[in-house]
């Protein structure tokens, strides 16, 4: 007995009393050979949920294998106007790299050496600065670089007048044509975009991570029976044999913000409470996500209706006012964008989701044609996409608040990601682009007042699941009602 007991120590894992009995045989195949980086306990409850589900299941529970690649959190200190200067300058140089990199794009000039080139072919990368239709059909763009402006014309005829429709305001892209009194006369125009691939990189075993966000806790038509069954499903409650070896073999849990309702946020919201208190509602869902299998990573960024400043990025959640969830050792706290890193291992590079709330995508919902005319509101992947190819997760001055940072811009969109995920639409959604899956969140809230005024639609108790050996995506509807 002695011998199983230091057995499990010399690996970090404390025995329950009540199992000691049970595991005398071959209790060397019940976890992993490796040693764990923190202490766990084995209790009778985690190995009977162990041997349920799949006898070849082991608890590997203390490997976390989260990295943060990139969590903001500068302060909100004063700016001033030559911040939104310098910050505008570092977005144009770094999204002049990723079009640089283009082989067709090797002839670009700066604007004003090629402001002199009269009838010949020139190629600018530039800041969208205006943009307006003109009288005789045509597209009319003022286009800036550090060394000047120069307006830029797309004429309808223009195979790329349907491409010249989804510029948007303050973005960089690049343009080709043929100058004309100091005029250039577009031919070609280029997003950043990503880089095409048909590969998916795929985990050697079968591993899931799973996807949520806009829990608006506090609010009273949170859907408090819809979570606890997900709560139940994920500790191996309920289920049958499918779903139940999913939460069995998911590590990764991603909450995309709306964590609490929040208090304030809108006119008139504390008739929509039922915890008026943000403290409270944020003790609430610590004691929901209290419950979650310790072994399952957490990770957590904030949205819109978080006890937070709203200008993006977002910082974590605040250690005071969401200390119990600070507390839990499973949780990962992460700004608004964030990039985070996870199932790496010394032969694996991992995974790098990018989780962004989502703030912006309203503005292009409602001012682009194309995302319009594809009801992006309803089949928010197509939005989330748009931000993809524009490399920027909030292109447009108007189109979400900011912190504008010095020499930096923190929302383009540098490191290509094989997940981006985002709430906010309350509508689960997903599309694989190139190499990245977008994941659009559902939520655990019904149809408010507030969501009917932001015409949402929401479609709520959905659970995003990615098998990362597969890359397939699925979900799970914890609802009464499926429609
Ligand atoms: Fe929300
Ligand atoms: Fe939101």
């Amino acid at each position: 007995m002695k011998e199983v007991i230091k057995y499990f120590m010399d690996k970090k894992i404390l025995l329950s009393p009540e199992i000691i009995s049970e595991i005398e045989e071959n209790y060397s195949d019940l976890i992993d050979e490796k040693n764990y980086d923190k202490i766990i306990v084995l209790t009778k409850e985690l190995l009977d949920k162990n041997k349920e589900v799949n006898e070849d299941i082991k608890i590997d529970s203390a490997e976390r294998r989260i990295k943060i690649i990139k969590s903001h959190n500068a302060d909100s200190q004063k700016r001033e106007v030559k911040d939104f200067v310098s910050h505008f300058k570092a977005r144009y140089n770094k999204i002049k790299d990723i079009l640089s990199n283009r082989q067709d794009l090797q002839d670009v000039i700066s604007i004003s050496k090629g402001i002199e080139k009269n009838n010949q072919n020139v190629s600018f990368i530039g800041l969208v600065f205006d943009k307006t239709p003109t009288k005789n059909g045509n597209i009319s763009i003022k286009l800036e670089d550090p060394t000047g402006s120069i307006p830029v014309v797309v004429n309808p005829e223009k195979e790329c007048f349907e491409i010249a429709k989804n510029i948007v305001l303050d973005e960089v892209i690049a343009v080709k044509g043929f100058m004309r009194n100091k005029t250039l006369f577009v031919n070609e125009i280029y997003f950043p975009d990503m880089p095409h691939t048909n590969e998916l990189k795929k985990a050697e075993e079968e591993v899931y991570t799973i996807f949520i966000s806009d829990i608006h806790i506090g609010n009273k038509v949170f859907l408090k029976d819809e979570f606890e069954k997900f709560l139940k499903w994920i500790n191996l409650e309920l289920g049958d044999d499918r779903q139940k070896n999913i939460a069995a073999k998911t590590k990764y849990l991603f909450i995309v913000g709306d964590l609490v309702d929040g208090v304030g946020i809108y006119p008139d919201q504390d008739l929509e409470l039922n915890i008026l208190d943000v403290r409270k509602q944020y003790d609430q869902l610590a004691c929901y996500l209290s419950k979650i299998r310790s072994d399952i990573n957490l990770i957590i960024c904030p949205g819109n209706h978080d006890a937070l400043r709203l200008s993006e990025p977002q910082p974590f959640l605040d250690k005071d006012m969401a200390k119990n969830i600070w507390a839990l050792p499973n949780t990962f706290l992460v700004s608004n964008p964030a990039i985070v890193n996870i199932h790496s291992s010394d032969n694996f590079e991992g995974f790098n989701v990018l989780m962004y709330h989502g703030n912006s995508m309203h503005y292009f919902i409602d001012n682009v044609e194309s995302l319009r005319l594809g009801n992006a509101r309803d089949n928010a992947s197509i939005a989330s996409k748009f931000l993809l190819q524009k490399r920027h997760l909030a292109p447009t001055h108007g189109s979400n608040v900011y912190v504008p940072y010095k020499d930096d811009d923190p929302l383009v969109i540098d490191n290509i990601p094989d997940f981006f995920v985002l709430g906010e639409m309350h509508r689960p959604d997903s599309l694989t682009y190139n190499g990245t899956t977008i994941i659009n969140c559902s939520c655990w809230q019904g149809k408010t007042p507030y969501q009917e005024k932001m015409g949402n639609n929401p479609l709520p108790s959905r659970v995003q699941i990615v098998n990362l050996k597969t890359r397939e995506v699925s979900m799970i509807n914890f609802g009464e009602n499926d429609k």
